[in-house]
């Protein structure tokens, strides 16, 4: 009887081996996000038609891909990375992919610590030309009279949270391999973030506008915008993704930024100041944010995937390396909760090896009125990449916590 039963009970284990190696999912949510983004071939340096393409959303994905990749040692993601990449730099190291530096904008530049990357452990000249020829846009690049890139040529004299990742990652990137010692470029750094930091921070509520103390999309100097307000032209909400970008931002810098340079302290306090307001600005139920910060509850405002998934990948990191301390637990904890709120909600099984992301905002953008129900009727869409890949960066943090 004993025999039977234990029979029994190894049949039951073989048969539930089977299965989870049938539905094969890795246990690391980390390399299960990059490796359906990599099935479904997203962020490869190509568009939807195939032919090349310069986008943030692959330097976002790329950037996840090297940190599994120092982490697993797995070939397959330097491979894509490389890949990718090599899909919009020529031989001659030209930049395609539809760049053009005369059109000042900050997106494309994200891709440009992939390029610094690749001539790092490859010491090929066509990664360095690249990566100089996105660096040679910075002193052509339209700026404020404080001197803040715009966003954009078409968006003259805005600053824009989601800039900030875009452009000065690259700008301090490249400063550490090639100019260690540039102070100039340091300070410059160090000034994009300071003046989108004083230019958007929300100082008081104001009507139907809960205080959160946190940054307002983006500025406009001139005060020419539609939606810029009298007080130093900021935008009129707080939406997640900015804000999650800035965060990822400040974290990704600090360990850039030299810490001799005063820089690191100024980004330092920026970071602890708005880690705590993070943690603050959660919905106490769920643990995770609304789309529009600043009106939690409001009828139409819903919980956004891809903020949530930055301020975690934030929050995490800036414990993790000490640039903030969390002598209460408070900030791991919310950090937690939020994730598992995220697997729990956003994360689908595919059924076929591959997984989900649920509920990412497709845009944001401030060439609009930037008002409550235009944040809240953009739709939403399955695996978009600046979602999914700042859930593996999330994930790749929530791994090592
Ligand atoms: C590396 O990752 C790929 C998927 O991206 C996977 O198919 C492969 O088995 C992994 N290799 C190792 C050695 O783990
Ligand atoms: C790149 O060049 C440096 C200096 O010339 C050398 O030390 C390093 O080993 C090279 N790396 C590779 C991957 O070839
Ligand atoms: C370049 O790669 C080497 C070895 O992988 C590493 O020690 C060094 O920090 C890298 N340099 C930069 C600027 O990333
Ligand atoms: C240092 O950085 C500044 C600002 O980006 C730039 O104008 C200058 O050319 C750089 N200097 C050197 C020596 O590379
Ligand atoms: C930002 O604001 C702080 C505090 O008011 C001030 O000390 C600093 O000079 C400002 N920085 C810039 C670049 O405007
Ligand atoms: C505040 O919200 C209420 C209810 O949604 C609305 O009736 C009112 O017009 C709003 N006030 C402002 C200043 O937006």
């Amino acid at each position: 009887m004993m025999f039977v039963l234990l029979d029994f009970m190894l049949l039951l284990f073989l048969a539930s081996v089977f299965v989870s190696s049938a539905c094969a999912r890795p246990s690391s949510y980390a390399v299960w996000a990059a490796d359906s983004a990599i099935a479904r071939g997203q962020g490869n340096g190509l568009d939807d038609n195939g032919n090349p393409l310069v986008s943030y959303e692959h330097g976002e994905l790329q950037w996840a891909l090297r940190l599994l990749y120092e982490q697993t040692g797995n070939k397959t993601y330097y491979d894509y990375i490389k890949t990718g990449v090599d899909n919009v730099v020529a031989s001659d190291g030209s930049v395609g992919g539809g760049y053009s530096a005369t059109q000042f904008q900050l997106d494309p530049l994200r891709v440009g610590p992939t390029f610094l990357y690749l001539y790092n452990q490859t010491n090929q000249t066509k990664y360095r030309k690249a990566a100089d020829e996105f660096r040679n846009q910075f002193p052509i690049h339209s700026r404020t009279a404080q001197g803040q890139f715009w966003h954009k040529k078409i968006y003259p004299n805005q600053g824009w949270l989601d800039g900030i990742y875009m452009g000065d990652i690259f700008y301090a990137a490249y400063t550490q391999m090639f100019q260690p010692t540039n102070n100039t470029a340091w300070d410059d750094i160090t000034l994009q973030f300071t003046l989108m930091f004083n230019n958007t921070i929300q100082n008081s509520a104001t009507p139907n506008h809960t205080f959160t103390g946190l940054l307002y999309h983006g500025y406009d100097y001139s005060h020419s915008t539609i939606w810029a307000d009298p007080d130093r032209g900021h935008s009129p909400e707080i939406w997640i993704r900015a804000l999650g970008w800035y965060s990822m931002a400040l974290v990704d810098a600090l360990a850039i930024i030299p810490t001799s340079h005063p820089g690191h302290a100024v980004l330092l306090n920026i970071l602890r100041t708005l880690v705590p307001r993070i943690v603050a600005a959660t919905d106490p139920t769920s643990g995770v944010w609304w789309l529009v910060m600043t009106q939690p509850g409001r009828a139409g405002n819903y919980f956004e995937s891809s903020g949530a998934a930055m301020f975690v990948y934030s929050l995490l990191k800036a414990v993790r390396v000490g640039y903030v301390t969390d002598s209460d637990g408070k900030i791991v904890a919310s950090a937690k909760k939020a994730y598992q709120y995220m697997v729990d909600n956003w994360v689908v099984d595919h059924g076929d090896g591959t997984m989900d992301w649920k509920n990412t905002v497709q845009v944001g953008s401030l060439n609009t009125d930037g008002s409550y129900a235009y944040y809240i009727g953009v739709p939403t869409d399955l695996n978009d990449l600046k979602g999914l890949a700042a859930f593996a960066l999330a994930s790749i943090e929530y791994e090592q916590s």
